[in-house]
């Protein structure tokens, strides 16, 4: 099997090196590819996806890639972030699971990835209007919800779809297809939440929700309160899954430029997206399993800055490794 890495940006080569560390350790069979992406693609080649690393990422088992985006390109045409996009379009990962997990707490963002405010027309009007456009077609939100259901099912099988109804017409698409499948999974309770409520309901009573589905902008947006109040946006790593096909295994969090190159970002989410990566990715759930206990066993020997310790990024990875 094989797997491409997609070191990225900033802080993410810094990260990308304890995942390889980690994957040699337990998946020494594997063949570990690496590419270029992101701001780094731009530099070497002018385009953030080039040819070369699509290719080598469709060819590939899976997928594990550092965080991507750096200050120098915030304004420019070019942008690390179109190449993000274009991989999740092009490998079609339509399903963006995100897992916020603390005592008390065990909850799933399943996020469409591919369609809604970040992929429907853009552009500007003659008239200097500049205008982004959220669309959904409903076989779009069909699947991604019955993920959600299928997921609620092996879990507390309580499903929150989370939408803007009471204002955007995607959003009433997306009820409409939602309660039409209901009736398939009668075992899973549904509830419908609007966002703005749902994204205080996650900082007061993260402990309520079990699966969160919902649409491309607003998971972004929840995710990161999610990781935030389960112990830090830097602890947080996702899947993100097609049909069939390789699935792409990235932390929610990102470049931090503001503490790059220092070597004390915390590898947890990157972590435990290749922890994702062996279960979703290569069919491993041991080996995944054993990654997430040595994760939990590192983040109270060798804490980083960031969770109140002095460990770096290498100190955690040893502490990993001795762990497993
Ligand atoms: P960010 O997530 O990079 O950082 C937010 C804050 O969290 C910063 O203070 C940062 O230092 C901290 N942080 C994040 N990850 C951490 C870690 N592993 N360990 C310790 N602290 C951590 O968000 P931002 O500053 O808004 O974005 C920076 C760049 O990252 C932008 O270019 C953005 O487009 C990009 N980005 C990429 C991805 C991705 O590739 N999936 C995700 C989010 C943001
Ligand atoms: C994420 C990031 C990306 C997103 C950006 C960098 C395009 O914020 O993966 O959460 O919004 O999807
Ligand atoms: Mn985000």
């Amino acid at each position: 099997m094989k797997v491409l890495l997609l070191p990225g940006d900033c802080i993410g080569p810094e990260l990308t090196r304890q995942a390889r560390r980690v994957l040699e350790h337990l998946a020494p069979d594997v063949e570990l590819e690496e590419r270029v992406f992101g701001a780094a693609a731009i530099r070497a080649t002018a385009t953030p996806l080039p040819d070369d690393t699509l290719e080598a990422a469709v060819a590939a088992d899976a997928v594990l890639k550092g965080p991507v985006g750096d200050p120098e390109f915030d304004a420019a045409e070019v942008r690390p972030e179109q190449g993000l996009l274009g991989l999740r379009k092009a490998l079609d990962v339509y399903a963006n699971l995100r897992p916020a997990r603390a005592p008390g707490t065990d909850l799933l963002i399943v996020r469409e990835l591919v369609g809604g405010l970040y992929f429907g027309a853009k552009g500007t009007r003659p008239d200097g209007t500049v205008y982004d456009t959220c669309e959904y077609h409903p076989d779009q939100i069909e699947r991604i919800a019955r993920r959600a259901f299928t997921y609620a099912r092996t879990r507390r099988r309580s499903l929150v779809s989370v939408d803007k109804a009471n204002v955007m017409e995607t959003s009433r698409l997306w009820r409409r297809v939602v309660d039409r499948l209901a009736p398939e999974y009668p075992d899973v309770t549904v509830e419908h939440m609007l966002v703005d409520n749902a994204a205080m309901q996650l900082v007061r009573a993260p402990e309520r929700f079990d699966v969160i589905v919902t649409e491309n902008t607003f998971g972004d947006i929840l995710s990161d309160i999610a990781a935030e109040v389960t112990g830090g946006l830097g602890l947080a790593g996702s899947a993100s899954l097609g049909d069939g096909g390789p699935g792409m295994f990235e932390p929610v969090h990102g470049s931090a430029p503001d503490i790059a190159g220092r070597g004390i970002a915390n590898p947890t989410g990157m972590l435990r997206s290749t922890a994702l990566l062996l279960e979703h990715g290569l069919g491993r759930p041991e080996e995944a399993a054993a990654l997430e206990a040595a994760v939990d066993e590192a983040m109270a020997t060798a804490p980083t800055q960031d969770l109140g310790g002095t460990a770096t990024t290498a100190a955690f990875g040893d502490a990993v490794l001795a762990a497993l």
